[in-house]
């Protein structure tokens, strides 16, 4: 049995003549809003916050001179970041990047100290240690992303990242009353540059792996073991000061052999009717040409049909009145309908419309004894409006058929009158056919998404050749963490 996808396919696919595309063709193409941006950044420092919580800092220390008691050697060690709160935050786009801004933060640190000094009167030496908390109040981090394309995937790497802070607080749990004022005065400044340097760092390592997540997506997506989907990325991001788009190839490649490239040039960007949406993807007509073309073309599409609910259509019996003259050679003779594609079907997507033609071959058999033997073939043109919705992250369809017309290819009974046998095709199509390419419709194909994010209140809209998809999406953590984000249905 052909692949559900096929019959997605099937219906959403329009034939252009195949011309050579170029390679900065995009088919499909996504725009992550600013509200999706804003989930985004939402995301990106909830990851941050405990990769940096466990952080140590490397030791400081100092000989500093203090008042009466001379010079004293002050160490602090296993300075760690306890807690990290970041009150305000944003992200903002723009021509060369993208700059995730995070204000009003504050940072809970715990360090041990530990002072030796020797006395003026001879080598004895003093020395004390004790546990200090260091509240870093007010800082202020950014950090600026950029985005190229290289060969066909995302380099994301870090364009400039900063870290600033404003008060620092010392608290110290024991210890000489001098030593307050000698640690506050020698250490603010090594603590707050250690501590920035310390979160640059963190933030560019968790940018990196980021990135070689991102750079390793898959440039082909397995759709079964027919078809793949070219996820190969297209041309720089678009970016823009309130959004970020990407294009992707998006055609249907054989997962065996070469490809079948139908091309027409989509024009960016994508728009929304809702400003809200986090997320707009658009899909041109080409992506489902380019899978129905390489369906059409891998396997021969044919049902045979022996089973209807209205059973006396398999008998000639059933038809002893709109096809006589089969009643009269073949008379109680059960028959077997085949039903394939004759030709690609046609879909056109226009404003609040899809349209789609099939063409289909009808294969009257009469079954005897062990033979099917072929009687009459009917070609059928049928026309109905496609719809589609988001089942889970899946693009599923649904055909209602309008209108068919039919004409009588070949036949061994003679002619057949077409008037006569038209409201039999209709019942036929009606209750087999369309049910049948209905149920698998329904299965759809995954749109290309990124594990973990899930799609929610979708809204589509056609126009001039493309179905847009603006939706809100949340974010769950996939089940297996080896496997983040790597696209999935
Ligand atoms: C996928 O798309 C890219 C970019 O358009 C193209 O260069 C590449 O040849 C395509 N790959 C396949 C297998 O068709
Ligand atoms: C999505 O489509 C794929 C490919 O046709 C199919 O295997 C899968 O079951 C579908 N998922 C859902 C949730 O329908």
């Amino acid at each position: 049995m052909p692949p559900p996808t096929i019959y997605l396919l099937l219906i959403f696919s329009l034939l252009i003549p195949p011309h050579p595309t170029t390679a900065d063709q995009s088919f499909i193409s996504s725009l992550i809003t600013q509200n999706g941006l804003d989930f985004v950044k939402n995301l990106l420092i909830s990851k941050a916050i405990p990769t940096l919580t466990s952080t140590r800092i490397p030791k400081i220390e100092k000989t500093v001179r203090i008042p009466v008691i001379g010079k004293v050697h002050i160490v602090l060690s296993d300075i760690t970041i306890n807690r990290v709160n970041v009150g305000l935050s944003n992200i903002k786009p723009d021509a060369t990047g993208v700059t995730i801004f995070g204000s009003d933060v504050t940072c809970d640190l715990s360090t041990k100290w530990h002072y030796a000094y020797g006395t003026w009167v001879g080598p004895i030496s003093i020395s004390d240690s004790g546990t200090a908390r260091v509240k870093v109040i007010g800082m202020e981090t950014s950090i600026k992303l950029g985005l190229h394309n290289q060969e066909g995937s995302l380099n994301l790497f870090v364009m400039e990242c900063n870290c600033h802070m404003n008060d620092i607080s010392i608290d110290l749990n024991g210890g000489a009353s001098w030593l307050y004022q000698g640690v506050v005065d020698a250490f603010e400044e090594p603590i707050r540059s250690e501590v920035s340097k310390e979160i640059i760092k963190k933030l560019k390592a968790g940018v990196l792996k980021l990135g070689s997540v991102v750079q390793s997506l898959p440039k082909l997506i397995s759709v079964d073991n027919i078809a793949s989907l070219n996820t190969t990325f297209v041309n720089d991001p678009f970016l823009s000061d309130n959004s970020l788009g990407f294009g992707i190839n998006g055609l249907f490649v054989d997962s065996r052999k070469g490809n079948y490239l139908y091309g027409k040039k989509l024009q960016p960007p994508v728009s929304c009717s809702d400003p809200q949406k986090m997320v707009g993807i658009v899909l041109d007509e080409a992506v489902f040409n380019s899978g129905f073309a390489l369906y059409y073309n891998a396997i021969f599409m044919r049902w045979i049909v022996d089973k209807v609910p209205e059973q006396n259509l398999l008998n000639t019996a059933g038809w002893r009145f709109v096809v006589p003259q089969l009643y009269k050679k073949y008379p109680n003779a059960d028959m077997n309908l085949e039903i394939s594609l004759s030709d690609p079907p046609i879909m056109h997507v226009s404003s609040q419309i899809i349209d789609a033609t099939v063409y289909a071959d009808l294969i009257i058999d009469v079954l005897q004894l062990d033979d099917r033997i072929p009687v009459a073939c009917i070609s059928l043109e049928m026309a109905g409006v496609g719809s589609v919705q988001i089942t889970k992250n899946n693009l599923t369809g649904h055909l209602k058929l309008d209108d068919f017309t039919m004409s009588l290819k070949w036949s061994k009974i003679g002619t057949l009158h077409m008037f006569l046998i038209q409201p039999v095709m209709w019942t036929i199509i009606e209750t087999v056919f369309v049910p049948y390419i209905n149920a698998r419709l329904g299965t759809g194909f995954p749109l290309p998404i990124f594990r973990g994010i899930n799609l929610q209140n979708a809204e589509i809209l056609f126009k001039d050749s493309r179905i847009t998809i603006c939706s809100d999406f949340s974010y769950k953590e996939p089940f297996d963490p080896s496997h983040t984000l790597v696209y999935t249905s």
